[in-house]
């Protein structure tokens, strides 16, 4: 595989049901160290046919939508009812976001994991494992996780991955040491699930935004 990673500068993005995002309005002027990534400033100009650079723009945009409205979800139903409330939120809303969030920007996002909690979306495929795997054997030489993203183009499909870490918000829900009562609410809705255990700075997974190139 010929990958490029393209060190997007993104701060920490933090956190909703998983991502981050502290600053969604202002995606273009954080360093960027590859090439690649140097697309024209202002984000939001929909991406024409091939061009690499403007899908890559494009697609950290979606990411931020997402990344932003989950947090915003997550804080809010935090705040109102605790952990166990918030995970109603997030069982119910964050499948709903992503296709809504999908639907608007015209590229196809979901959230994987190696150790996932739901059991449809989050599932990683070979490729995406493939990039999962080379975000974690990156941070184990010391790279930041915030700052890892992957593109490329594999059969007129555009893909993207970008890394998120885990928080310390996050650990109420995928840390080691779980409330009786998120634990109890986390097996009946996610009998499978795989993402507990994790420490912060940990890779949780990634944002995948996938678009169909016509040309
Ligand atoms: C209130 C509990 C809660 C908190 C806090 C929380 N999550 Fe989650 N997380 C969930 C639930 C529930 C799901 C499954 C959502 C679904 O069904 O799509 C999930 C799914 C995910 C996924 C999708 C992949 C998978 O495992 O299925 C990622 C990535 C993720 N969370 C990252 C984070 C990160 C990063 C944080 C902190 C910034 C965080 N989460 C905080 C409950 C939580």
């Amino acid at each position: 595989m010929n990958k490029y990673v393209l060190m997007v500068g993104l701060a920490a993005l933090l956190t909703a049901c998983g991502e981050k995002s502290e600053q969604a309005a202002a995606p273009a002027d954080a360093p960027k160290t590859a090439q690649q990534v140097a697309a024209p400033a202002a984000a939001p100009t929909p991406a024409q046919g091939n061009d690499k650079a403007a899908l890559v723009e494009q697609a950290k945009g979606t990411v931020q939508a997402l990344g932003g409205t989950l947090k915003g979800e997550l804080e809010a139903a935090m705040k109102a009812g605790g952990p166990v409330e918030a995970m109603n939120i997030c069982h119910t809303k964050a499948p709903e976001i992503a296709k809504a969030v999908s639907a608007e920007k015209g590229m196809e996002i979901s959230r994987v994991s190696l150790k996932n909690r739901n059991p449809e979306m989050g599932a990683a495929n070979e490729w995406q494992v493939a990039v999962l795997n080379d975000f974690e054997a990156k941070k184990a030489t010391g790279e930041d996780p915030a700052t890892m993203a992957y593109a490329e183009v594999v059969d007129k499909e555009f893909r993207f991955m970008k890394a998120i870490p885990t928080g310390a918000v996050c650990l109420k829900c995928h840390g080691t040491d779980l409330s009786p009562e998120v634990t109890a609410k986390l097996t009946e809705l996610y009998p499978q699930d795989k993402a507990t255990g994790y420490k912060e700075g940990d890779l949780r997974g990634a944002f995948v935004v996938v678009k169909q190139l016509t040309q």
